[in-house]
């Protein structure tokens, strides 16, 4: 018994398109957890005849002999131990089939991941059921996933307003829940195909229409499911194939991807984005995919994994995007996106990310968060953060460009997903893509990093030293700075404290504009490191992102240092007077009273002057300076 065994209904007339080329019609039921979403699944395998001869009677007979009555759930919670067994040869998706078509499912329940799967684009559906609980009507869940929907463009939508029974077949109780959720879905840009009124648990109007509901005069469920029409096939469309891998065989270099769209021929010229250069398809060597038994051999199309050869040897790399010469993608360095936001760490203007999009990855700055959405009440306004399953519309700045779509003109190639270190962050689909210059071309240096090093003796770079008030980085920093001097170092000090009197000024103590401060120390430390110079920079840095973004500026030459000190100890030190006042209540957002210091995980260096001696803890980092910042090859 397999999902297989699902999947191929009885009664299908196998000769309707759709079923021929073996695309289910791929739908997502969303809706809050205790709506009943799987007791409607359940139903829709039971009343279309797909599920594995005798499975109901199997969990029925488990239901009585354990005591309990019987739940549609407790079928789908089978099957999901099956899938999770791997007893099925499918681990993710659930089947059935109708008369006029085959669909899946593409968010079996128990399957937690859907809202990541659906944000990422690893789920793609044409269309979708909302539950909504009669008597409960829109819940605060319901209505995110209703957004998601929206955003992802999914524009069919037929609404289940479950449990009619439970509130007796209510005429009037259903009208006003359905016209409740029919102008939320309307203001949200959903217009939906139809409200049913159903009992998954009874099975009226899922398959069957319901004497107990003679009042309604619509479809049912089933029937709002086959009136969907599907998306544009994705072979229809242009050209696009991400660039996943290049190899050399023998003489002949040959280019893997897999087509999102379109059709690939030998003989075609295709051109390679953002780079724009152009080639012919020599041969199509392997693939994978529908289109491998079906069509001839010098075709392939959406769907399929290729490898083909070029009639001329260009430079390609990962990350291009192949499309025909005249159907060009867009090339954008700034992006306007609609975003979900999955991290538990909120997003922030400013924030520095990788943004993927098919296979191309570049690192993109959040140059603006100009909406963040309130699902609730659908207002929208300018942010500095957008928390965990936030919804938002985002500017992104590259500084290359990069091959994309619009989301609304080509989905696959038109929506991409932001990654912070190994995670998947957030999802977006692009609503706009410009390609902006600001007529600012870096000039080369006459004098290098490499001609200031031999001149100096030493190379330049970046000790930062992060830590409490009070734990002694300034005190370090200046011992070490005049050692270094004595021995005829370059070397200069960035204080935090002092640069709040110049550079700083219009600075205080917010997230926000702790941020900017370090932004802005990190940009003149890399200047001064490049200019040949040792900085030791002092500055308290409380979080993690603010030493990740110093050295997501400074690069390589950044060194991660930190001047610790229990709190007690810095507390007793107080050589300003700042803990007592911020003790007090007089000084708000205090490192370390009210304010988070986050101790990096894994520094270069790590000095505990609450143990050791002014003396040794100045050797410690002057050592380190030494040996490990200024010396070594400069090759730039
Ligand atoms: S940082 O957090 O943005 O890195 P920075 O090192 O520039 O801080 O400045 C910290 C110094 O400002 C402290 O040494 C202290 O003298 C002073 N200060 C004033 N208010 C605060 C505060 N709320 N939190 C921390 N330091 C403060």
């Amino acid at each position: 018994m397999t999902v297989v065994d699902l999947a191929i209904h009885p009664k299908a007339d196998l000769s309707r398109p759709g079923l021929q080329r073996g695309r289910a019609f791929p739908i997502v039921i969303v809706g809050h957890v205790d709506h009943g979403k799987s007791t409607l699944v359940g139903r829709l395998l039971h009343d279309t005849d797909s599920l594995p001869a005798g499975k109901l009677e199997q969990i029925k007979a488990v239901s009585e002999k354990r005591g309990l009555g019987f739940e549609w759930s407790f079928l789908l919670d089978a099957l999901q131990v099956e899938r999770d067994q791997g007893i099925t040869v499918d681990t993710t998706q659930i089947w059935f089939t109708t008369s006029a078509r085959r669909y899946v499912i593409i968010d079996a329940p128990g399957h937690k991941e859907f809202l990541k799967n659906m944000v990422t684009g690893a789920a793609q559906a044409d269309a979708a059921i909302l539950v909504v609980d009669a008597a409960q009507g829109l819940a605060e869940q319901t209505k995110r996933h209703a957004y998601l929907l929206h955003l992802l463009g999914i524009r069919q939508v037929a609404v289940a307003i479950n449990k009619i029974d439970l509130i007796d077949n209510d005429a009037a109780r259903f009208h006003a829940v359905a016209e409740a959720v029919r102008g939320y879905l309307a203001d949200i840009g959903i217009e939906v195909a139809a409200l049913v009124p159903v009992s998954a648990r009874q099975g009226d109007n899922i398959a069957q229409r319901s004497a107990a509901t003679a009042w309604y005069r619509g479809p049912t469920l089933i029937d709002a499911l086959d009136a969907f029409t599907p998306r544009a096939l994705a072979l229809e469309q242009p050209l696009r194939l991400p660039v996943q891998d290049l190899y050399r065989i023998g003489e002949r270099r040959v280019v893997v991807g897999r087509i999102e769209s379109g059709r690939l021929k030998v003989g075609d010229r295709v051109r390679f984005a953002p780079m724009g250069r152009e080639a012919t398809v020599a041969s199509l060597e392997a693939w994978r995919g529908p289109a491998a038994t079906n069509a001839p051999s010098t075709e392939a199309i959406a769907g399929d994994s290729v490898a083909f050869t070029l009639d001329e040897d260009v430079f390609v790399e990962r990350g291009a995007l192949i499309s025909l010469p005249d159907q060009k993608p867009r090339e954008a360095n700034r992006i306007t996106a609609r975003l979900f936001w999955l991290d538990r760490e909120p997003l922030r203007q400013g924030d520095r990310l990788t943004l993927k999009i098919g296979t191309a990855e570049r690192e993109v700055e959040v140059e603006a968060i100009t909406e963040s959405l309130d699902v609730e009440s659908l207002d929208a306004r300018p942010a500095n953060e957008i928390e965990r399953n936030g919804v938002a519309r985002v500017v992104l700045r590259s500084r290359r460009p990069l091959a994309l779509d619009l989301y609304d003109e080509l989905p696959r190639t038109g929506r991409g997903v932001l990654i912070r270190g190994p995670q998947i962050a957030g999802g977006l689909v692009i609503e706009q893509a410009q390609s902006v210059t600001n007529n600012i071309v870096a000039v080369s240096q006459s004098v290098t990093a490499a001609d200031r090093a031999r001149a100096n003796g030493h190379r330049g770079g970046v000790a930062w030293l992060t830590g409490l008030s009070g734990a002694g980085k300034s005190t370090l920093a200046m011992a070490a700075q005049r050692e270094l001097f004595n021995r005829g170092r370059q070397v200069v000090v960035l204080d935090g404290d002092n640069l709040r009197h110049g550079l700083n000024r219009d600075l205080g103590f917010s997230a926000a504009d702790r941020l900017e401060n370090i932004r802005r120390i990190a940009e003149v430390a890399k200047l001064m490191a490049n200019a040949g110079q040792i900085v030791i920079v002092s500055a308290i840095s409380p979080l993690k992102r603010h030493r990740d973004l110093a050295r997501s500026i400074i690069g390589a030459d950044f060194h991660e240092i930190h001047v610790h000190a229990d709190l007690a100890t810095c507390e007793s030190r107080d050589p300003k007077g700042l803990y007592e006042r911020a003790r007090a209540g007089k000084i708000a957002e205090f490192t370390g009273i009210s304010a988070p210091y986050e101790i990096p995980a894994q520094p270069a260096l790590a000095i505990d002057t609450a143990t050791l001696p002014l003396q040794d803890a100045g050797s410690l980092l002057i050592n380190y300076i030494e040996d490990r910042l200024a010396s070594g090859p400069v090759t730039t």
